[in-house]
């Protein structure tokens, strides 16, 4: 019997019905949440989650929503009002990166990246908090940011900013909204086997190389970090605010040992 210490809990997680993001929506309706599974294409892949979920015991729905669209995403925080009557746990997780360094990022792509991860990190936040505060009873909002909040990784320039923006947002705004019992945390994963690493997964000696830049010598399941979001949603973690946990497999800390 799984422990349902999110029982009650109402959480919306944003870029839901892939990799990183479905993994968090799952192991939250497995420990009881009710979960809104925002995603922006692909409804089939929502429903088919949704159905298993509810198989599984739990309760989901889906909520189609470009999270560049502040009236989109601010729809998303109502709907989970008006179907689930609260909002305890926001997990902003949509993300994208376009692998391209500062000599070589266009503003379009600039833009891209920063709206996706950055501004709807912030409005999610806003919106998220202020029916945390309506409601009362404090939340949870987690970023999932990256490694690469702190840690640079050339050819990625604007992803690294974006996620550096995260760091900041959290420690900002998680100390602005700990009065209200808000807690704000960023979960910053190393490299995890989802789409976005798609590049690796597909080339043998590249994955080879990144296998070797990683102490514990492999790729995170996104159950990895899925697991931490849990954690960080439970009353486990109500003294963890304004800060980051890294689930990386020690790859800030790697060292050729010279
Ligand atoms: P992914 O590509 O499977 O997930 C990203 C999700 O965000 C997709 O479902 C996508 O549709 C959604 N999304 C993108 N733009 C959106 C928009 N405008 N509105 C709504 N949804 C949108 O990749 P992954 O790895 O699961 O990424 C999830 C998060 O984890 C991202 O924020 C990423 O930066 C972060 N991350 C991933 C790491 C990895 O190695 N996979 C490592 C560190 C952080
Ligand atoms: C990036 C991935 C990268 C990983 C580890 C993530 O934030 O999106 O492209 O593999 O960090 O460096």
């Amino acid at each position: 019997m799984v422990e349902q210490f999110l029982s009650g809990k109402v959480a919306i997680v944003t870029g839901a019905n892939t990799g990183i993001g479905k993994a968090i929506a799952e192991e939250l309706a497995k420990r009881g949440a009710k979960v809104v599974v925002n995603y922006r294409s692909h409804p089939e892949r929502t429903d088919e989650m949704i159905s298993a979920i509810k198989a599984a015991g739990g309760e989901a729905m889906g909520a189609q929503a470009d999270v560049t669209h502040l009236d989109q995403l601010q729809a998303v925080v109502d709907q989970a009002v008006s179907s689930y009557g609260r909002l305890d746990i926001m997990v902003n997780n949509a993300g994208l990166e376009t692998r391209t360094s500062v000599l070589d990022t266009s503003p379009e792509d600039y833009d891209r990246v920063l709206d996706v991860n950055l501004k709807s990190a912030f409005f999610g936040t806003q919106f998220a908090a202020k029916q945390m505060i309506k409601q009362g009873g404090g939340g949870r909002i987690i970023n999932i940011s990256s490694v690469h909040e702190d840690w640079p990784m050339p050819n990625n320039t604007a992803y690294c900013l974006s996620k550096g923006g995260v760091r900041m947002l959290t420690r900002t705004a998680g100390v602005e909204l700990a009065p209200h019992g808000i807690t704000m945390v960023n979960i910053g994963p190393g490299a995890v086997d989802t789409p976005i690493n798609a590049s690796y997964a597909g080339n043998k000696t590249l994955l080879d190389k990144l296998d070797a830049a990683i102490p514990l010598g492999r790729m995170a399941e996104p159950q990895e970090i899925a697991s931490v979001a849990a954690f960080v949603a439970s009353d486990g973690a109500s003294y963890i605010t304004a800060t980051s946990i890294f689930a990386d497999g020690g790859i800030m800390q790697s060292s050729p040992g010279l």
